[in-house]
């Protein structure tokens, strides 16, 4: 395992990324860490991150320096170049301005960390503060016209320093540099698959569990289905799923997961119709807010009714992922994040988390599901948000509006998959705004409603592009919408960008 200490800089996840790319497994821990810690981790190999800090500011980050002597290997990067130099003996200079962007470095020594890379290389320098002095035991490796000392290392104690940034992809060479590092450096095993995770978790989880039972709340999205899939391979029975079908969901989707867990998978799970109980809730709201607080609030009462008829149950799973841990910050993160997922359930009753995910990033999740014999359909499935059709029908929500969006959005995605456009397109779907238009269908005059298309394309649903679906793929979403599903009488095309609309129309 190649440890990563957390410095604060926003291209840790990015380290950890990369080395397990190379099929080494990588943790990022707080910088906090303690020596006896590290010890009982046994890592092949620490990486100091960057940080925003200067070595000099009165509260900057610091970590248990007993690490430097444990004869682990040590690459400090940037922030972490400069703790090494101070630890050794060497000067960090507080700079009057950042150096941010591409740089060349020329190579001076033949140094492990810069084998199989060319004399001189781009880099991604992104740091305020610089090494101006390096510890007598170290060499300069390499510099660079503003910083000198661009790289330096101790070749006998294997502790090496670079004041760029590999992990970023403008450092040409930046790959290289880790993979060299983790393996030629720190003779890591290249052996972290996600057949290993399984065997691994797997192992976990029935010692954590024992003969004690576990609770999902299964919703077929991504995350809880690969959750629910990973535990019940561990103890079988001893997992229950509950599964609310809020009525809010697209075409065949409530039968559909019944269909892959409880049929194929063959696990216990308590499939809840709620629709009415929701329905009635929703009657005459129209303000999107209220509607969303209505949902998620019903949401969390039947989730606890349904808990608190199961006995002795001790764990909690959840699909919690490693970015919604490190995302902000290693420190608090995780305890916010099980707060808000677990905040509805009933203060008597006392549940143990179990979040087998949360080593994992999104596409690690997705290969995991794939290896455990979920479809693709789920494994690959666009986000569905937890209010459901709920804000896709603008205003109040009815059953024959529902029933409208449900139909309309079917036909949508089958033209989508017929033209082989699933993967290239972030999220699509169909909206019911409240208006009406004239028609003509046959001889007759209608007066009938609109349905909108959004199709979207997009890296994380922060930002997103309205995708340029192909003309006849619209045309015959379009005719078959008229055509079949009754009350349409006119499509349009959502063409904006977020910002300034969002994703969702509510
Ligand atoms: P917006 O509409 O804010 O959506 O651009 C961004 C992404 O988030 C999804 N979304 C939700 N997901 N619960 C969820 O789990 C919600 O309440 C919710 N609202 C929006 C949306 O589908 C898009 O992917």
């Amino acid at each position: 395992m190649i440890l990563v200490l957390d410095f604060g800089s926003q291209y840790n996840q990015l380290i950890t990324r990369r080395i397990r790319e190379f099929g080494v497994y990588s943790e990022l821990h707080s910088h906090k860490l303690s020596v006896e810690k590290i010890k009982e981790m046994n890592p092949t190999g620490i990486i100091l991150s960057g940080g925003p800090h200067s070595v000099y500011d009165e509260n900057s980050f610091r970590p248990d320096e007993r690490l430097f002597e444990l004869g682990i290997p040590v690459l400090g990067i940037c922030y972490g170049m400069q703790l090494m130099a101070l630890h050794f003996g060497g000067r960090v200079e507080k700079a009057k301005n950042r150096e941010y962007g591409k740089a060349v470095i020329n190579l001076e020594k033949d140094s492990a960390l810069f084998s199989d890379t060319p004399d001189q290389q781009t880099v991604w320098m992104s740091h305020g503060d610089k090494v101006v002095q390096a510890p007598e035991t170290f060499a300069v490796d390499a510099t660079s016209l503003s910083t000198p000392i661009a790289a330096f290392s101790n070749k006998d104690n294997n502790m090496y320093g670079v004041q760029f940034h590999p992990e970023v992809r403008h450092s040409e060479y930046g790959n290289q540099l880790l993979r060299n590092f983790v393996y030629d450096v720190c003779h890591a095993k290249g052996d972290w698959t996600i057949e290993n995770f399984i065997d691994m978790e797997v192992a976990t989880i029935r010692e954590k569990v024992g003969d004690r039972k576990v609770l999902c709340a299964l919703s077929g999205g991504v995350d809880s289905s690969v959750v629910a899939a990973l535990i019940h391979k561990a103890i079988g029975d001893q997992l229950t799923c509950i599964f609310v079908d809020h009525g809010l969901l697209r075409k065949n989707e409530a039968d559909d997961v019944m269909k892959v867990f409880a049929d194929d998978f063959n696990m216990n799970i308590i499939k809840v119709d709620a629709a009415e109980r929701f329905l009635a809730k929703l009657k005459g709201v129209d303000d999107p807010e209220k509607k969303r607080k209505i949902i998620g609030n019903e949401f969390i009462y039947v989730f606890d009714d349904e808990a608190a008829k199961l006995k002795d149950i001790d764990f909690l799973a959840q699909g919690t992922l490693y970015t919604d841990i490190i995302e902000s910050g290693t420190e608090t993160a995780q305890t916010i994040k099980s707060h808000h997922n677990v905040g509805g359930l009933p203060e008597d009753m006392q549940f143990e988390l179990i979040e087998p995910l949360n080593t994992l990033f999104k596409d690690e999740v997705r290969e995991l599901g794939t290896q455990l014999g979920l479809p693709e359909r789920i494994v690959w499935r666009q986000p569905f948000p937890g209010p459901g059709l709920a804000i896709r029908v603008l205003g109040e929500v009815t059953d024959e509006k529902l029933e409208i969006v449900r139909e309309s959005d079917a036909i949508l995605r089958e033209e989508i998959a017929k033209a082989g456009l699933e993967r290239d397109i972030w999220q699509y779907f169909t909206v019911l705004p409240n208006i009406r238009s004239v028609g003509v269908m046959g001889d007759a005059r209608t007066y009938d409603y609109t349905i909108g298309i959004r199709a979207v394309t997009s890296i994380d649903g922060m930002t997103s592009d309205w995708a340029r679906i192909p003309f006849d793929v619209l045309e015959r979403v379009s005719t078959r919408i008229v055509n079949d599903v009754e009350h349409i009488n006119r499509v349009v095309y959502d063409i904006t960008s977020k910002p300034p609309a969002t994703i969702e129309w509510e």
